[in-house]
């Protein structure tokens, strides 16, 4: 029986991640985090030494397995949920998503996630292409500046260096390559409501969401 599904869309630092967790976590419904895979698969290519700018090398990722165990993201059984977030995988990971061998692969295995399971998942494409009947739709947005401001207080408390000004300019090169890539640019499904996070805090925006679905559900869709 297909369970609910619930997408979250949005640009980094619109506050996805936070919000999608505890959604989850206030649902009892299990939390899928595209982005940590494409992540994932860019850290494996920076170890693997493969020259990055050429996508037939990324055929390697057909062999990858991926389980997301007590928020910890597990590649080929190895926890890399850490090492993801370094700065030399944010800065190659757009090059990495906008290949369509790495997709493809990805979006078959998130799809495959999602099957016979209340999820929610957050990502790029995910309302549009990777669960296109998702039951909720949600596309979050937020300024510049907010978003470099989370992102800069987020990694102080992973304990990653961090300048704000550096995130603001990474950020914005970021929006550029993700929306304007050929292969599923970061774009809303037209379907999707969409919430502007800039003043809201991250229990509003959970609140907002997760009062949607209950009286969604409670009418009985
Ligand atoms: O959400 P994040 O910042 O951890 O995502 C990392 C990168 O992965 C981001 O630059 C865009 C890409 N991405 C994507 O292309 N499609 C997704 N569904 C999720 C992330």
């Amino acid at each position: 029986m297909k369970g609910t599904q619930i997408a979250i869309d949005g640009p980094a630092g619109a506050g996805k991640s936070t919000i999608a967790k505890l959604i989850a976590k206030n649902l009892n419904y299990i939390y899928i985090d595209t982005g940590a895979m494409y992540r994932a698969i860019t850290l494996k290519a920076l170890n693997l030494g493969i020259d990055m700018h050429d996508e037939r090398l990324f055929e390697f990722m057909k062999k990858t397995t991926f389980a997301f165990v007590n928020g910890k993201l597990f590649m080929d059984d190895i926890d890399v949920s850490h090492e993801i977030r370094e700065t030399k995988v944010s800065n190659n990971v757009s090059l990495v998503s906008s290949y369509f061998t790495v997709r493809k692969e990805l979006v078959a295995k998130q799809q495959e996630m999602a099957r016979n399971h209340d999820v929610v998942m957050d990502g790029r494409d995910i309302g549009y292409k990777v669960l296109p009947d998702a039951d909720f739709k949600f596309f979050l947005t937020a300024s510049i500046k907010k978003r470099a401001e989370r992102r800069h207080l987020d990694n102080l408390e992973r304990g990653i260096e961090s300048d704000i000004f550096v995130i603001e300019i990474e950020i914005e090169r970021r929006d550029y390559l993700d929306t304007t890539r050929i292969h599923s640019p970061l774009k809303a499904a037209a379907d999707a409501v969409m919430v502007d996070t800039s003043d809201l805090n991250i229990e509003q925006v959970v609140e907002l969401i997760t009062q949607r679905v209950r009286e969604e559900d409670k009418h009985g869709f």
